[in-house]
């Protein structure tokens, strides 16, 4: 065959702040970004992780999907939060279909949900470090109602949804497409989002240990919009580093992003610091790569680093996509893109079925 079909999926993250979509073109050698944008969600949107209002989240999606002009009708999106569950867990040595048959009485010792209620999927680790006649799986279980939210949501904005993912397992594959040959063994992926912080930590590229912290980038706005009697639109714009129409001294807003974003940063540190002394932890962890809107908070990526000890870095989603000139500000590119991670991920994502 002369010419590879191009199988990427459109990339659809529907975020508590922002929905954002990847369209990228796969021609077997490259990659190539073709469309990239995103869109704000009013604040009460989805609460929670739940979906309060599908229909201002169905017209973002519609609005953006038509001003970027994607071609891809087919579409690879994801859920994070509550509704997910990823745990490492350990059990004697069997094979994939032994384990098939007994995971779901397995996970009920696992999951605080019923299990006829959620979606049960599973990654071979390899055997238990500490007793070899055990092996180590991650477990990943999915709650069906939210599933069915968000396969609804894509349908009612005209798309054909064909993967829905974890935000985790996105990251992780963006990850993987773009530092392949990083050369660290213990990385720690986290995405700040608006109102959601996920902690992805890989051993050799698998996911060893995945924590949330039900906080983001969110926090801070709403501290802004207290202390300085501003709109949730204005406290935005402020916390962006846009301080139009800001009477008061800059300074002092600096610092009161800096103080709101603390007790996040200390979840973070306490979350690193829980990984290092437990059982799944194989070394300390060698590299923090951070990624979601909240990363690009006033000094965060410095504070984490010294506060963890840990070599720190924003994530580059398009460091092995070609982003081409001619269509798009590599600047913008380059400042946006740690809030295109999630959607990066999930344009990678192979359409199987057509
Ligand atoms: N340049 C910036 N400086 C500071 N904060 C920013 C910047 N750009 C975006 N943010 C913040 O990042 C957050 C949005 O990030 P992101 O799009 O990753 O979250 P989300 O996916 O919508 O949320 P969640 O994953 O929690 O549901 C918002 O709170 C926004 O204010
Ligand atoms: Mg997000």
């Amino acid at each position: 065959m002369l010419f590879r079909r191009d199988k990427t999926l459109l990339g659809l993250n529907i975020g508590s702040g922002y929905i954002k979509i990847v369209e990228l073109k796969d021609s077997g050698s490259v990659h190539t970004l073709s469309s990239f944008g995103l869109a704000a969600l009013p604040p009460d949107a989805i609460v929670d992780g739940t979906i309060m209002d599908a229909s201002a989240i169905v017209n973002a999606i519609i609005n953006l999907a038509a001003n970027l002009k994607v071609k891809k009708k087919r579409i690879s999106t994801s859920i994070s939060g509550h509704s997910v569950i990823i745990k490492k867990i350990t059990l004697p040595l069997m094979d994939e279909n032994t384990i098939e048959e007994t995971i779901h009485q397995e996970a009920t010792q696992h999951i605080p949900y019923d299990i006829s209620d959620v979606n049960l999927d599973f990654q071979i680790l390899g055997p238990n470090a500490d007793n070899s006649d055990n092996m180590d799986i991650i477990l990943v279980a999915v709650k069906k109602d939210t599933i069915n939210d968000y396969l609804t949501l894509v349908e009612m904005a005209g798309f054909t949804p064909v993967v829905v993912d974890v935000d985790t397992f996105a990251l992780e594959n963006t990850f993987e497409h773009n530092y392949e040959d990083n050369g660290k063994k213990i990385v720690a992926l986290i995405d700040i989002g608006a109102n959601l912080t996920c902690i992805n930590i890989l051993d050799d590229g698998v996911t060893c240990f995945s924590r949330n912290i039900t906080s983001g980038s969110r926090v801070i706005t709403e501290q802004l919009q207290k202390q300085f009697s501003l709109s949730y639109e204005q406290a935005e714009l402020l916390k962006m580093g846009s301080p139009e129409n800001f009477a008061d001294d800059i300074t002092v807003a600096i610092s009161a992003i800096k103080e709101a974003a603390f007790p996040l940063i200390n979840e973070i540190i306490k979350a690193i610091d829980f990984f290092h002394t437990s059982a799944v932890a194989d070394g300390r962890i060698e590299k923090i790569v951070l990624s979601g809107g909240g990363a690009k908070t006033f000094n965060i990526i410095k504070d984490i680093k010294n506060k963890s000890g840990i070599e720190t870095e924003l994530v580059d989603p398009f460091r092995n996509i070609m982003v081409p000139e001619k269509y798009f500000d590599l600047e913008y590119i380059r400042e946006i893109g740690p809030i295109a991670a999630v959607a990066t991920g999930l344009a990678l994502r192979k359409d199987e079925v057509s």
